[in-house]
């Protein structure tokens, strides 16, 4: 068993984490964007599949890789975790039917309420003290959810017709053109004062340091991580200014 995951500000590398070890406890967990996790995925048959949920869908980056990487599902055993702060609809779903295209038979699958990651917009904005709760109870859940699996039940969540509909017209739908590939739209502010913190992490190698500022390019993912991680809150992308950074360490106590 191997755990894959993409995680913009560490909720789903938790989640993918403590789920793969209360599992298998010698599993390895890999990112996405490392450069070894075809060769991680080619070594073993069951696979845990980790992503945020953006829109009721999965980050355009896991899309991608399944798609660019075809050959590499047939045979193998998924299950789809998404990660959301709220609402996913299927976003399980999303990346269950496409693997299941390309030869894989999923698993099951896994909707995890964790803190929301979108840190320049009002919506959904919780205390610190309510996020340290939502944490809680989703290592509570990955428990009981681990329990089941070793009993040889699988959750079906986000995989179902039902769920289908319900992304698909409860949001996916209303969204579509932010789901339809990477974004353009990452903006950064004269407040840059060209560290490379975001250069160095963005899992798209998306951002380059051009005369002392900080440069986007057109392939975000929409991940979060340098929104969530700048020094000088410079970078925004669906609003307009950083009101508080979410990472998942300031809510794990
Ligand atoms: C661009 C974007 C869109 C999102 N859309 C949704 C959504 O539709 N529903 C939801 O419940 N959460 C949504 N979220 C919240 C994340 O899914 C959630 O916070 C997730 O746990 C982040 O995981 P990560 O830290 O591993 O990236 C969105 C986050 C981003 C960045
Ligand atoms: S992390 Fe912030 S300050 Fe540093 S280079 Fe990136 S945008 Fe500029
Ligand atoms: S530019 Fe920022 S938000 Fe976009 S993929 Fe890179 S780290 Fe994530």
């Amino acid at each position: 068993m191997v755990g894959v995951y993409l995680s913009g500000t560490g909720n789903t590398k938790h989640c993918i984490e403590k789920l793969t070890g209360l599992l298998d406890s010698t599993a390895k967990t890999v990112p996405l964007e490392s450069k070894n996790v075809v060769e991680e995925i080619e070594k073993n048959i069951e696979i845990i599949l980790g992503y945020s949920t953006q829109f009721s869908n999965a980050p355009y980056m896991v899309r991608d890789f399944i798609k660019q990487n075809k050959l590499l599902w047939n045979g193998k055993k998924v299950f789809c975790v998404a990660t959301m702060g709220a609402f996913s609809g299927d976003g399980a779903g999303c990346t269950a039917r496409l693997l299941k295209k390309y030869g894989a038979t999923i698993l099951g699958g896994l909707h995890i309420k964790m803190p929301d990651s979108v840190c320049d917009s009002k919506l959904l904005k919780k205390t610190v003290e309510q996020n340290r709760e939502i944490v809680v109870e989703a290592d509570k859940k990955i428990e009981r959810v681990a329990e089941q699996i070793k009993a040889g039940k699988y959750p079906r969540e986000g995989i179902t017709f039902f769920a289908h509909i319900a992304g698909l017209f409860g949001q996916r739908l209303w969204f579509y053109g932010k789901t339809t590939g990477y974004s353009d739209k990452l903006k950064i502010s004269e407040n840059c004062v060209g560290c490379g913190l975001c250069a160095s992490l963005c899992p798209m190698e998306n951002i380059s340091v051009k005369d002392g500022k900080a440069v986007s390019g057109n392939r975000c993912t929409m991940c979060y991580r340098c929104i969530s991680s700048c020094p000088q809150k410079a970078i925004t992308l669906v609003g307009d200014e950083v009101k508080e950074q979410c990472r998942f360490e300031r809510y794990s106590s």
